[in-house]
C-alpha cells in the first residue's frame, strides 16, 4: 500500500514530485505507457534502479510448462506468459566519466508527470555527479495512439553549471535479466532470456534486432532511429550485437547548450512473417515516425486524446482525489484496449506481468462496458479477437464432452492456461460474460455487420455450450449443476445464480439472433428446434430462493452452510486465499468478489427493487472483496437500493486501487477491471445507467460529498450528457440523432439543443449494513 499521498491531487495528471525508491515498483505500473499493442513500464530512462522492467508487446508470448503434483484429464499442459520483450525505452547518461543514476551524487530536482490530456510521460531531473557536475535532464515519452507500432522519447540535457561532457547511450536491449519471481501465485512466472537473435541490422544512427522465442514460435523486431541536435562537434556512432543495439551521442556542452535527441522506436511481431518481413515492417514505422517527426506525434497524441475525453470524461465537484483517481482510471482503460486491434485485452493492459499477462472475463464484463459507451471500436476489436479464438474455443468444447464452444479462463492466444479447474474450466460463466458483452455492443451501436460476422457466432456457440451443460431436471427445471460463479470462495456448486441468470440472456439473445440472419443461421447448422431448446431452457432456468431467510442463495445451499468465522479472522490473513485452505473456504458463507450482488446488477431485470435491497443486505456482511473487482459493483448495487454513502467508499476503493496500491500487487501492473469500475461506479452507480436490451435508463442520485457528477456516454451515435447535482439532473444530447432515455422510470424524447431536467427523487432511508469486522471500506469522509 502506498501509505503517504505519492501523488498530489490535481485534475489532469498524476506526478511524483520527489523519486521514492520506495514506491518505484508502483510508480513503474502507474506511469505505464501503452495503446494496447505495445507497452512500457514506467521505468526510469537510464534503465537503474528498477524493480520491474517492462516492455510488452500485446499477445507476444512463451511457453511454460504447467507442471502438476496429480494430473487429471483435460488439465491444460503448458501456459502462456508474457515476454519482456526487447527494450527500446533505455536511454543511459554519462556526465563526463559518471554514470547517471540516481542513486549516487544528488538528486536536486526529480519530478514525473503522467499527463492524461497530452497522453505523454514527462520527466525533469536536476542531477549533481558525485564529481560535482550538475546538468538537468528532461525527457517525454509517448507511446503513439495514432501510429499502433511506434513508441518515441524526446531526451534532453543541458549542464547547468559549468561545462562538461555528455555522453548519451540510447539502447535496444533484448533478454534484459528478469525480476524475482514471488510465492504468489498471482505473480508471473519469471523467464529468463526467452528471446533467441535472429538478425541485427544497423545503420547510421539506427538499429533494428530481429528475434524468436525458443518455445512458442513467434517472431519479433524491434527498431530505433534518432534525430539528434547539438552543438557543431557533436558525434554519433552505432553499434550492435545479438542482443544490444546502441547509439552513442557525444558532445561538450557549455552552460546555455543542450543536447536534444528524439528517439523512435518501432515494433513488430508475427507468428508467420519471415524476418525481412518484419525487418521491412519496423524500418517502415520508423520512417512514418520520422515523417510524422516528434512534433507531429505529440500532435497526433493530443487530437486522439481530444476526440476520447469529448466523448468520455467523467466530471466530479465536491471530490478532487476521486476526479484525478477516474480520469486515471478512464486513461488506462483506453491505453489497453485503444489500438490492440484484435488482440486479447488482459488483466493488467500491458503494465506489468501480473497474472502472466492474462485476460480473463475483466475484460468482456468489466472493461468493455466501458469501451463499449466510450471508445466502442476498441470495445469491437476486442469481440473480434474473441471471435477469433471460437476453433479453439470449439475443441476445448469437444475435450470436455460439451457442446458449442468453452473459452478459456485466463489467456494470451486463446487456449486454456488455468491449471487450477475448480476456478478455470469450471468457471463457466466467462462465456457468458462473453455473450453479454456481444449484446451490449449490439445494442449500443447497432452494429449489424458485426453481429452478423462475429456477433452471432459466438451467441450459438455460447448458447449450445449452455444446452450441453445444462439439463431440464425430473421437474422440467434447467439446472445448470457443478460450476463455479464469480466468488471464487466457493467453488463447484448448483445453479449458481448469477450463472444459470447470464445463461439464460445468452440463450434468448442466441434464440433472438438467428431469427434476424436465418442465413447466416442455417451456415452454422441451426435449425427452428435448436433455437426452441434455447429459449425452453431460458424459460425453466432455475433461480434458487430461500424463502425462510427470503433471500437468493448464490447458489443452491449456499445460504445452509456455515457463516465464516470473522470474528477470528486477523486482518493479517486476507486475502483468505494465501492463509487458509480452499477446501474449508468452500464449505462456508465467505464472499471473495461480488457474485449474486453482480447478478443484481448485470441481471436487474431479474429482481424486484425490494430483493436487491434484501439481497444486498444479506451478502454485505459476508463479503470480503479480497478481490479487486468487488469494490465498483458493490458501489453500484449499493447506490441502487439507496446506501448512497456506502456506495461512495467503494467507489473510492475501486477507483483509487491503484493510485494508493490498495491491494498491495500494484507492482505487477493496474487493475485494469477496477479501473474500468470506476467509471462503472460513477455512472452505472451514481448515474445509474442501464442498458438491458437497449434500453438506456438513468436513476442519478449522489452521495452528499459530491455537489455534482457530469458524464457522457455514445450509444447508437447518439452522444450524450448527464449532469446530476443532488436537486436535478439535465439530460443534453451533444451530437447524434434523436434518443429515448429514462429517469426514473420517466420516458424523454432527447434531441439536440433541447436539454431536458428532471427533478431526482430522494432515496429511501435504509438501515445500512455492515461488512466482516475489518473489511469495512475507507470512509470518503474521513479519507
Ligand atoms: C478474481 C477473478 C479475476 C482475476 C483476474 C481473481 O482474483 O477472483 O475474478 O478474473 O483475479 O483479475
Amino acid at each position: 500500500m502506498i501509505a503517504h499521498r505519492a501523488f498530489p491531487v490535481e485534475p489532469w495528471g498524476v506526478r511524483e514530485q520527489s523519486l521514492d525508491l520506495d514506491v518505484l515498483a508502483q510508480t513503474e505500473s502507474v506511469f505505464a505507457l501503452s495503446n494496447g499493442h505495445i507497452g512500457l513500464r514506467g521505468n526510469l530512462d537510464e534503465g537503474e534502479p528498477h524493480v520491474i522492467p517492462g516492455t510488452y508487446l500485446n499477445a507476444f508470448y512463451e511457453l511454460r510448462p504447467l507442471p502438476y503434483a496429480e494430473a487429471g484429464y483435460g488439465y491444460p499442459e503448458s501456459g502462456q506468459t508474457v515476454v519482456n520483450v526487447t527494450n527500446g525505452k533505455l536511454i543511459r547518461l554519462l556526465v563526463d566519466d559518471e554514470p547517471f543514476d540516481i542513486r549516487y551524487g544528488r538528486v536536486l530536482v526529480h519530478e514525473r508527470f503522467l499527463d492524461l490530456r497530452a497522453g505523454v510521460l514527462r520527466r525533469h531531473v536536476e542531477w549533481k555527479s558525485p564529481a560535482g557536475r550538475s546538468v538537468r535532464v528532461r525527457t517525454t515519452r509517448l507511446v503513439s495512439f495514432a501510429h499502433r507500432s511506434v513508441a518515441a522519447i524526446l531526451y534532453e540535457v543541458e549542464p547547468l553549471d559549468a561545462r562538461c561532457r555528455v555522453t548519451v547511450q540510447s539502447e535496444l536491449v533484448a533478454n534484459e535479466p528478469s525480476h524475482t519471481a514471488e510465492k504468489d501465485p498471482r505473480a508471473a512466472a519469471a523467464l529468463e532470456s526467452p528471446l533467441r537473435s535472429e538478425h541485427v541490422e544497423r545503420q547510421d544512427g539506427k538499429v533494428v534486432l530481429v528475434h524468436a522465442t525458443r518455445r512458442s514460435g513467434l517472431r519479433m523486431a524491434a527498431g530505433m532511429s534518432h534525430v539528434v541536435d547539438g552543438p557543431p562537434d557533436t558525434e554519433t556512432q552505432t553499434e550492435s550485437g545479438e542482443d544490444l543495439g546502441r547509439v552513442t551521442t557525444s558532445v561538450r556542452l557549455e552552460p546555455g547548450q543542450r543536447l536534444r535527441i528524439v528517439k523512435f522506436v518501432a515494433y513488430a511481431w508475427s507468428s508467420q512473417r519471415s524476418i525481412p518481413a518484419l525487418r521491412d515492417q519496423v524500418d517502415g514505422s520508423l520512417a512514418q515516425a520520422r515523417h510524422a517527426g516528434w512534433e507531429g506525434l505529440l500532435t497526433a497524441q493530443r487530437e486522439y486524446l481530444d476526440a476520447f475525453w469529448l466523448r468520455a470524461d467523467v466530471e466530479l465537484e465536491g471530490d478532487e482525489e476521486l476526479q484525478q483517481a477516474v480520469r486515471f482510471a478512464l486513461f488506462h482503460v483506453l491505453q489497453s484496449g485503444a489500438r490492440a486491434e484484435q488482440r486479447a485485452i488482459p488483466a493488467k493492459g500491458l503494465t506489468g506481468p501480473g497474472y502472466d499477462g492474462h485476460c480473463f472475463w475483466d475484460t468482456e464484463t468489466y472493461v468493455l462496458q466501458v469501451l463499449t459507451y466510450t471508445a466502442p471500436g476498441a470495445a469491437r476489436d476486442a469481440l473480434c479477437w474473441r471471435h477469433a479464438t471460437l476453433d479453439l474455443a470449439r475443441e476445448r468444447a469437444q475435450q470436455l464432452g460439451l457442446g458449442g464452444a468453452t473459452f478459456p479462463w485466463r489467456t494470451i492466444r486463446g487456449q486454456e492456461c488455468s491449471g487450477y479447474w475448480p476456478a478455470g474450466t469450471a468457471a463457466f460463466h466467462i462465456n457468458a460474460d462473453i455473450s453479454d458483452a456481444v449484446v451490449r455492443y449490439i445494442c449500443a451501436t447497432g452494429d449489424t455487420y458485426f453481429e452478423q460476422e462475429h456477433g452471432l457466432e459466438l451467441l450459438v456457440e455460447t448458447a449450445r455450450l449452455w444446452r450441453s451443460l445444462g439439463h431440464h431436471g425430473p421437474d422440467g427445471r434447467f439446472r445448470i449443476d457443478g460450476v463455479t460463479g464469480p466468488d471464487e470462495y466457493s467453488a463447484i456448486a448448483d445453479n449458481n445464480i448469477y450463472t444459470n441468470l447470464m445463461a439464460q440472456r445468452n440463450l434468448l439473445a442466441a434464440a433472438r439472433v438467428v431469427e434476424r440472419h436465418p442465413e447466416r443461421a442455417a451456415e452454422l447448422a441451426v435449425d427452428a428446434e435448436e433455437a426452441a431448446s434455447w429459449r425452453d431452457a431460458a424459460a425453466a432456468v432455475v433461480v434458487p430462493y430461500d424463502t425462510s431467510l427470503q433471500v437468493h442463495p448464490q447458489a443452491e445451499g449456499f445460504t445452509r452452510h456455515q457463516v465464516w468465522d470473522f470474528a477470528h479472522t486477523p486482518a493479517s490473513k486476507y486475502p483468505l486465499l494465501l492463509n487458509y485452505p480452499y477446501f474449508d473456504i468452500y464449505r462456508k458463507q465467505v464472499v471473495k468478489q461480488a457474485d449474486l450482488v453482480l447478478a443484481l446488477y448485470l441481471r436487474g431485470d431479474a429482481f424486484t427493487p425490494d430483493e436487491k435491497a434484501r439481497d444486498f443486505a444479506y451478502y454485505e456482511p459476508l463479503t470480503v472483496r479480497d478481490s479487486s473487482l468487488s469494490a465498483c459493483i458493490q458501489a453500484i448495487v449499493a447506490a441502487e437500493v439507496g446506501h448512497l454513502e456506502l456506495a461512495y467508499d467503494y467507489f473510492g476503493e475501486a477507483a483509487l486501487m491503484d493510485l494508493d496500491d490498495l491491494e498491495h500487487n500494484v507492482r505487477d501492473g493496474v487493475h485494469m477491471a477496477s479501473l474500468a469500475g470506476a467509471w462503472l461506479a460513477a455512472v452505472a452507480g451514481f448515474g445509474g445507467m442501464r442498458d438491458h436490451d437497449g434500453d438506456l435508463t438513468f436513476a442519478p442520485r449522489l452521495p452528499q460529498a459530491l455537489g455534482r457528477l457530469t458524464f457522457r456516454l455514445t450509444h447508437r451515435s447518439s452522444l450524450v450528457k448527464v449532469d446530476v447535482t443532488h436537486e436535478q439532473a439535465v439530460y443534453v444530447l451533444l451530437d447524434g440523432p434523436p434518443i429515448t432515455v429514462a429517469h426514473h422510470g420517466e420516458r424523454l424524447e432527447l434531441q439536440v439543443g433541447r436539454p431536458i431536467t428532471r427533478a431526482v427523487p430522494a432515496a429511501l432511508a435504509l438501515d445500512v449494513p455492515r461488512q466482516p469486522p475489518g473489511r469495512e471500506p475507507e470512509h470518503r469522509s474521513r479519507a
